[in-house]
C-alpha cells in the first residue's frame, strides 16, 4: 500500500466527528501527497454536493414566504473596520443578488471597497450561462491565489450560478483549495452563518442546495445608485430550453406575492427612485405558481398606478406573453415602450429542438399583436447561432426573421454546450469557423437595423432620464429614453436624477448625441 492508498483508507475508515477534528492535519498531508480524486473523495464525506438531477425535480409543494430574516447576534458587528468586495458576472439577477449580499454584509458592519488589496472578504458572484463566462471566473480565481498568499486572513468566496454546478464545485475542491467559501443561489440568506464558519473554522465551507428554498422577503439591500432599482418579481425557471443551464442553477419558478412587490415599488417611489426594472428569468410566467388568478398583466396594471416615472421588465418568454399583458402595456404611462423578447432562432425546426414551445409563425403573430397595441415600441431580442445541426438555411431563417421584425438591438451568442443540459448530449457539430461567420453576418444585420432606427431620432427632442456621467467622458451626462436608447449630452450635473428634454444632434449605431433644451415637443 503506498502513501496515497494508506491515507485514502484512513479517511474512509473515519467517523465524521473524527474527520472534523483531524481535518487540518490531514488536509496538509493530503495536499502534499495525494491525487485530485482522493481530495474529492475526502471532501465528499463532509459536504453536500449540488446535484443536477435533484435540481431538475420540480415539486408541487408550496413555497413558503418568510419575513423574519435576522443577522445572528454574534455576527452583528463582526465586520466593523473591515471591507468587502463583490465581483459580479452575468445578468441583472446576479447584479441584484449582489445588492442583497452587500446589504447583509453592511448590516454586519462591513464597508464596501473597490480595491482588492484592502478587502477582507472577496466574493465572486458567478455566471454559468456560457463557457466563456466560466473561464473568466476561473481566470480570476487563479489571480486571487497570490492575494490569499499575501494575506492569509482574506476570505475568498465563490457564489452564484457556477456554484450550483457539481463539476465547478469539484474543480474548486480539487484545484483551488485556497478558496474559503462556496455557496449557491438558493441560500444567500445564510451568508452570516456561512461567513462565521469560514472565519472561525479552518476548512473550506461548501453549502450549495440542489433544491431551491423558500422566499425570504425582508433581506437587506444595498442598492447601486438612487435613480434606478431592480425589483425581483419571481425566481427560477421551469421552461427547460434544451441549451440552458438556468433551470438547474436557479431552481423552479417561485413568484413573490403581489402585495410584497407592490409595497417594495411604493417604497422605492417614496425614496425618489425614477425607474424600476421588474426582474425574473421568465417574467411572463409570473403568478402561475400562486394559488390565484393573477399574472404579470395584473401586476403591471397595479404598478402602472404607482407614482414612479418609469417601469421596465425583463426577461420575457414569447410563449407566456399573453393578451392581458399586451392590453395593460398599451396603456403606456410609466410602462415603457420597449420590449425585450428573446427569439433565439428564426427556424421553427431549431426552435422545436431548443424546446422553446413556439414556432416562427407564432412569434411573428405575437410581434404583430404587440405592434398593433404599441405602435412605437422598440423590440430587442436574444439569438443563439450554431445550435447543434443548425443548417445554413435555418440560419438564414433567423436573418429574415430579424429583418421582418425589425429588431433595433440584439444580444447575439454562439451556442455553448452546458454540461447537464439536454443539448449538451447532442453533437456540437457546427464548426467553430461557421459559427463565427454566422455570428458576424447576424451582427451586421442587427447593427444596420440599430443604426437605421437611431438615425430617425436626428433633430428630434426626446425625454432622457439622466443617470450620471458618461462612461467615456465625465464632462458629458448619459441616460436612456423611454424606448431605451442611450443618449450622451451636455448639461449641468445638477440634472442627474431628473428626466429632461434633449435635442438629438447626431445618431450613432448604439447611442445618440444631443443637447439639453428648455422644453419642446418630445417623442
Ligand atoms: N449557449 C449560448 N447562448 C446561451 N444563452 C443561454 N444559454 C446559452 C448557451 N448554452 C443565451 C440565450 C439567453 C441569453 C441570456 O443567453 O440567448 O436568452
Ligand atoms: Fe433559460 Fe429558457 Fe428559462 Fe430563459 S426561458 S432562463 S433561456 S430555460
Amino acid at each position: 500500500m503506498n502513501e496515497k492508498q494508506r491515507l485514502e483508507q484512513q479517511i474512509i475508515n473515519k467517523n465524521p466527528s473524527d474527520i472534523k477534528s483531524e481535518k487540518d492535519q490531514d488536509l496538509e498531508r493530503i495536499k502534499s501527497t495525494s491525487s485530485d480524486e482522493m481530495i474529492a473523495k475526502y471532501f465528499q464525506t463532509t459536504y453536500q454536493a449540488p446535484n443536477m438531477k435533484d435540481a431538475k425535480k420540480r415539486g408541487k409543494q408550496d413555497t413558503q414566504v418568510h419575513y423574519d430574516f435576522e443577522i445572528p447576534e454574534d455576527m452583528k458587528n463582526i465586520g466593523e473596520g473591515k471591507k468587502f468586495l463583490i465581483r459580479t458576472y452575468g445578468c441583472q439577477m446576479n447584479e441584484h443578488d449582489t445588492e442583497v449580499m452587500a446589504g447583509i454584509l453592511a448590516d454586519m458592519g462591513y464597508e464596501t471597497t473597490y480595491d482588492q488589496q484592502e478587502a477582507d472578504i472577496i466574493l465572486l458572484n458567478t455566471c454559468a450561462i456560457r463557457e466563456n463566462a466560466e473561464n473568466k471566473v476561473f481566470g480570476e480565481i487563479g489571480h486571487l491565489k497570490s492575494l490569499k498568499r499575501e494575506n492569509p486572513d482574506l476570505i475568498l468566496g465563490v457564489c452564484g450560478c457556477m456554484s450550483q454546478e457539481e463539476s465547478v464545485v469539484n474543480r474548486i475542491l480539487q484545484k483551488h483549495q485556497f478558496i474559503d467559501l462556496i455557496f449557491g443561489t438558493h441560500n444567500i440568506h445564510r451568508l452570516p452563518q456561512l461567513l462565521k464558519e469560514a472565519l472561525f473554522g479552518k476548512e473550506m465551507v461548501v453549502d450549495v442546495w440542489s433544491k431551491e428554498g423558500d422566499i425570504i422577503e425582508n433581506l437587506p439591500r444595498q442598492r447601486k445608485g438612487n435613480i434606478k432599482a431592480w425589483v425581483n418579481i419571481m425566481y427560477g425557471c421551469d421552461k427547460f430550453c434544451t441549451y440552458c443551464i438556468v433551470p438547474f442553477t436557479r431552481g423552479k419558478e417561485r413568484s413573490r406575492l403581489p402585495e410584497d412587490i407592490i409595497q417594495e415599488v411604493r417604497h422605492l417611489a417614496a425614496q425618489g427612485y425614477k425607474e424600476i426594472t421588474l426582474l425574473g428569468q421568465n417574467v411572463n410566467a409570473y403568478g402561475k405558481d400562486l394559488d390565484m388568478e393573477y399574472g404579470l398583466g395584473d401586476l403591471m396594471d397595479e404598478i402602472h398606478k404607482i407614482d414612479i416615472p418609469r417601469v421596465r421588465f425583463t426577461t420575457s418568454h414569447p410563449r407566456d406573453f399573453d393578451d392581458r399583458l399586451i392590453e395593460v402595456l398599451a396603456k403606456g404611462g410609466n410602462l415603457l415602450d420597449h420590449i425585450h423578447l428573446p427569439v433565439q432562432s428564426g427556424s421553427s425546426e431549431v426552435l422545436k429542438i431548443m424546446n422553446r414551445r413556439y414556432t416562427r409563425e407564432r412569434y411573428l403573430d405575437l410581434v404583430r399583436k404587440i405592434r398593433e397595441a404599441m405602435p412605437n415600441a422598440t423590440l430587442t431580442t436574444d439569438i443563439i447561432v450554431g445550435f447543434p445541426n443548425e443548417t445554413e438555411e435555418q440560419f438564414q431563417e433567423t436573418l429574415t426573421l430579424v429583418e421582418e421584425v425589425g429588431f433595433e438591438g440584439a444580444y447575439t451568442f454562439i451556442y455553448s454546450p452546458r454540461e447537464g443540459t439536454p443539448a449538451a448530449k447532442m453533437q456540437d457539430n457546427v464548426p467553430q469557423e461557421v459559427k463565427k461567420e454566422r455570428l458576424q453576418r447576424l451582427n451586421a444585420v442587427v447593427n444596420h437595423q440599430a443604426a437605421q432606427a437611431m438615425s430617425k431620432y436626428e433633430g428630434e427632442v426626446v425625454e432622457v432620464l439622466v443617470e450620471g456621467e458618461s462612461k467615456n467622458n465625465p464632462d458629458v451626462l448619459a441616460g436612456h429614453t423611454y424606448r431605451n436608447k442611450l443618449v450622451n449630452f451636455r448639461a449641468p450635473k445638477s440634472m442627474i436624477g431628473q428626466i429632461v428634454p434633449v435635442k438629438i444632434t447626431k445618431a450613432k449605431t448604439w447611442s445618440l448625441d444631443g443637447e439639453m433644451v428648455e422644453t419642446a415637443e418630445v417623442r
